[in-house]
């Protein structure tokens, strides 16, 4: 474990440990049944195991929330394969500038953000921060936690209704880290398969901390195909707090990277319900 994470996740008080392991041969023993407190989340941080629909329920969430008229900052935090290119076409944003900015600078605050925000021009409630193509985490100076905190911390300041989409590999990224200790709210996604539940296993020890509040987190099984029946999924992942379903018409917009479009075919209707749900659930619009 690099030490950057082991000194994020080493602070805090001596409250009770908690157990965030998944039994698989007890899946009631997992620790997140009980949906979270939700009054006055600002804060969701979407974070689980690789590949399963991170980017894509965090761009649907902020989508959702836009259309609603409420504003909304969405940050895309990967900065291995920085998502900006695959979830619009450029054509679709104002001049495109780098969360990378925000974060090398010695202090973030308020104007540095607003210079570095990317504006969608189809949706004025909608400001993205984010790498930029070609982009990765040593195109600019290497920042730390104070950064990544100041960052939300000013964000706080700007908005009601914040999505941080974060890497699956906390260990390496101190915004994604940062961001789920910081946050209000965790949807934790996992998709309906050994892998993940593996992943997960692996990974959820790391936050074996007494200052991660496990209380916050959200559980949803994510991308489920339809011939996955729901007692299989409760089999081999426990309750959850949502389900959200494979979508045909999602993943062709996610081929042809224009996610913020709209789901129009019936077969989406699920998924729109879905992420419906999530927002209201998690930010009580
Ligand atoms: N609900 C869904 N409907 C259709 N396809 C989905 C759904 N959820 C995930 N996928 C598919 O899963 C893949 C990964 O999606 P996405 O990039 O959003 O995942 P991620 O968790 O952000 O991945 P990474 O760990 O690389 O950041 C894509 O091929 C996408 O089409
Ligand atoms: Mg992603």
């Amino acid at each position: 474990m690099s030490s950057l994470f082991k000194s994020l996740m080493s602070r805090g008080g001596d409250d009770e440990e908690v157990d965030l392991e998944f039994d698989l041969a007890n899946p009631e023993s997992d620790c997140f049944e009980l949906p979270p407190d939700r009054r006055d989340n600002q804060i969701l941080a979407v974070w689980g195991s690789p590949s399963s629909g991170k980017t894509i329920i965090s761009v649907k969430l902020a989508r959702y929330i836009a259309s609603q008229k409420k504003n909304v900052v969405l940050v895309l935090a990967d900065m291995s394969a920085p998502p900006l290119p695959y979830v619009c076409p450029p054509s679709d944003l104002e001049a495109e500038t780098s969360l990378g900015n925000i974060l090398a600078a010695a202090h973030v605050d308020g104007n540095l953000i607003r210079q570095n925000a990317i504006l969608h021009k189809k949706n004025e409630y909608l400001t993205m921060l984010a790498m930029l193509k070609g982009e990765n985490a040593f195109s600019y100076a290497p920042y730390t936690e104070t950064q990544a905190r100041e960052l939300l911390d000013e964000l706080r300041k700007m908005c009601d209704h914040i999505i941080i989409d974060c890497t699956s590999n906390i260990t390496g990224d101190t915004l994604s880290a940062v961001s789920l200790i910081e946050s209000d709210a965790v949807l934790r996604l996992v998709s309906c398969d050994l892998k993940s539940i593996s992943y997960l296993n692996s990974q959820l020890p790391l936050l074996l901390d007494n200052k991660f509040n496990a209380n916050k987190q959200y559980k949803a099984a994510s991308n489920i195909s339809s011939f996955q029946a729901d007692d299989e999924i409760e089999q081999i992942i426990g309750g959850v707090n949502f389900k959200i379903p494979h979508s045909d018409e999602v993943y062709r917009q996610f081929l042809a990277g224009n996610l913020f479009s709209g789901l129009n075919e019936k077969d989406s209707k699920d998924f729109r319900r879905a992420v419906s749900k999530i927002a209201n659930e998690v930010f009580e619009l």
